[in-house]
């Protein structure tokens, strides 16, 4: 579509530019003016946009939402893991290790990215298994990111998260700016993202953007989150009709569904700079505990069997805030969720049916869910 009214455009601004040029032997500055002025507009209108750590469970159905809204070729996902053919139908992926900054220079330059969003990362759990490599990943990783964005007049968005707070912060709301001390080393990661950031943007007017997303719930698997029980039941239980949880049934944790999420990013990437007041927001849609959840789920399920087994993530669980206060963002920029408990559920049964569905026979899958 862009494209098409991109040549539309081309077409009508070189006709009228060549046409003056042979009656006058010249082209009329104002001709000229007018070109220029266009293409920057459509170009305005359509940045070209780097989604790192691309293949994990936000990136792909970001990649969808903002090729639907720039075009397929604006979209350019890339990750260090192999792609599928359903990865590679809708537009360009390329291999991008956060690690390379020279790879990653070279990507910004031959695609003349504009933004860049910054998926890669070790989430919680992972995280704990493999401190050096969390280090790597979501430390130097971002250094690499955000100098690039620096020298290349990027604008950079990077998530944060609720694993952003520590057992000293307020749990029930907590604010936009309050005490962050994680015990993590994926929230350590992410304040010092969010850190330096912010002084990114004050000291060097980098167009640094973050969100802090609670648990994001999808019918894509999950990278080894705390918040991951809240897909995995879905899965697990609509296959099997059992599922063992290892949280507490009464950790009350904030969740969104992925289309608020992605709603939230693509609405903030838009917002003006003048409008933001600040440059990390809370965001969240509501929140629950896994019996809330569960016993929502058997309305649908009712012969479902959920039983418990906490382990490391119970204690990651219980130092993160329980409800978020994201009245900033609905002030700033009008952020508004659409999903609650209920609508979260049917959408989910929906999306885990199709999926399973593209995966296996109808008749298996009828007789599943
Ligand atoms: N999913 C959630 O619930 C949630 C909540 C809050 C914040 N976030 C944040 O959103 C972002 C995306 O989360 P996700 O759930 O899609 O994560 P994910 O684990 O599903 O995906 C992360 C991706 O990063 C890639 N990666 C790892 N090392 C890399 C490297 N060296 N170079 C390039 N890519 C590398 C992995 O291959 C993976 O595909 C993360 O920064 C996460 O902290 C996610």
């Amino acid at each position: 579509m862009w494209c098409k009214s991109l040549a539309h455009i081309s077409r009508r601004v070189s006709r009228s530019t060549f046409r003056d040029f042979h009656v006058t032997g010249t082209f009329s500055s104002r001709d000229l003016k007018e070109s220029e002025n266009l293409r920057s507009d459509v170009r305005k209108k359509s940045p070209r946009i780097l989604i790192t750590g691309g293949l994990g469970q936000l990136g792909t159905e970001c990649a969808k939402l903002l090729r639907k809204n720039y075009g397929n070729e604006n979209v350019i996902l890339s990750d260090i893991i192999k792609p599928t053919d359903e990865n590679l139908s809708n537009g360009p992926f390329i291999f991008a290790d956060i690690l390379d900054f020279k790879g990653l220079q070279k990507i910004v330059v031959n695609y003349r990215i504009d933004w860049l969003i910054h998926f890669s990362a070790l989430l919680s759990a992972i995280g704990e298994q493999n401190v050096p490599l969390a280090v790597r990943v979501n430390i130097e990783g971002m250094h690499n990111v955000i100098e690039l964005a620096k020298q290349y007049k990027l604008r950079i968005f990077i998530p944060s998260t609720i694993g952003a707070f520590g057992p000293d912060s307020p749990r029930n709301p907590t604010p936009n700016v309050t005490i962050q001390r994680p015990r993590t080393i994926y929230g350590v990661s992410k304040v010092h993202a969010e850190l330096l950031g912010e002084y990114y943007h004050h000291r060097f007017g980098l167009d640094f953007r973050c969100l802090r997303f609670p648990g994001v719930i999808s019918s894509d698997p999950p990278g080894g989150g705390t918040t991951d029980y809240a897909v995995a039941v879905f899965h697990e239980g609509l296959l099997t009709k059992k599922y063992e949880c290892y949280l507490e049934p009464c950790t009350r944790l904030p969740m969104m569904y992925i289309e608020d999420c992605l709603s939230a990013l693509f609405q903030f990437l838009n917002t003006s700079n003048d409008q933001l007041r600040r440059r990390v927001y809370n965001v969240t849609a509501m929140s629950f505990t896994p019996e809330e959840l569960f016993n929502e789920l058997k309305k649908h399920v009712p012969d479902l069997k959920i039983t418990y087994k906490p382990d490391g993530r119970q204690y990651i669980a219980e130092s993160w805030p329980q409800v978020f206060d994201d009245s900033e963002a609905r002030r700033d920029w009008g952020w508004q969720n659409k999903y609650n408990l209920e609508q979260l559920v049917e959408s989910m049964i929906r999306d885990v049916r199709v999926n399973l569905l593209s995966k296996k026979s109808l008749k298996e899958v009828n007789s599943y869910v």
